[in-house]
């Protein structure tokens, strides 16, 4: 009798741990909203990117006006990693379901630097080599801190896959660096340096 008292003791205290610990550590409301913000950090990004890409799209490219798009996705990579970093672990599940969201913004960056280095006559000529290499440099130094905050946040025994995934965005930024490298010491030098020699 005092045994099952202890058994029946344990099972409520069990039971009742369970139910209050359950709401605040495990609910899959909290995980939820941590897989909610990081896939809207992704969409704001790939909005960015869309839009950016935009510019670079049109007829007669005006630089003023993709060096600005760049800047504002740079600060829109830059806020993401903050929301990224803030939010909790993932889960198994979570983390799966970023997969096809991380997909699909690494292919519409690949399609940007393409399109961006398919204009690099146009942007050799308005002398916009070296700005647009270093927007490049600084889209990669962000994509990495996305990259390193979103791998930190997924499950150990997913984390290779993560990377891997990640990768597809941070390589093709690396491409774009690449196409444009040796822009700021070559004769397509930039505006600035044009108007501080005059
Ligand atoms: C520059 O970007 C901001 C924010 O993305 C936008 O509101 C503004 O219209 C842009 N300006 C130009 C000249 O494109
Ligand atoms: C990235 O885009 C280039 C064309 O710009 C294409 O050749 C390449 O296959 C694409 N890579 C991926 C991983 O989609
Ligand atoms: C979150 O996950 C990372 C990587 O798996 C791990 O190093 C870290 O300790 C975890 N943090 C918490 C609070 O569980």
């Amino acid at each position: 009798m005092k045994f099952l008292n202890q058994v029946s003791f344990l099972v409520t205290l069990g039971f009742v741990i369970g139910a209050i610990a359950t709401p605040i550590a495990y609910t899959p409301s909290n995980v939820k909203r941590d897989l909610a913000s990081i896939e809207s950090v992704l969409t704001s990004i790939g909005n960015q990117v869309t839009t950016l890409d935009g510019y670079i799209k049109v007829a007669s490219p005006n630089p003023t006006q993709i060096v600005n798009a760049s800047t504002a996705l740079v600060s829109t990579i830059k806020s993401g990693v903050s929301t990224v970093q803030a939010s909790a672990n993932l889960s198994d599940i979570d983390a799966l379901g970023l997969v096809s969201p991380v997909q699909t913004l690494s292919k519409n960056v690949n399609t940007t630097i393409g399109d961006l280095i398919g204009i690099k006559s146009t942007v050799d000529s308005l002398k916009y080599g070296c700005t647009t290499y270093e927007q490049l440099q600084d889209q990669l130094t962000q994509a990495t801190a996305l990259s390193t905050a979103l791998v930190s946040k997924v499950p150990a025994s997913l984390q290779s896959v993560a990377q891997g995934l990640a990768k597809g965005i941070t390589s093709a930024i690396q491409n774009g660096v690449t196409a444009y490298n040796g822009e700021c010491t070559s004769t397509a030098a930039y505006l600035e340096f044009d108007s501080r020699d005059v």
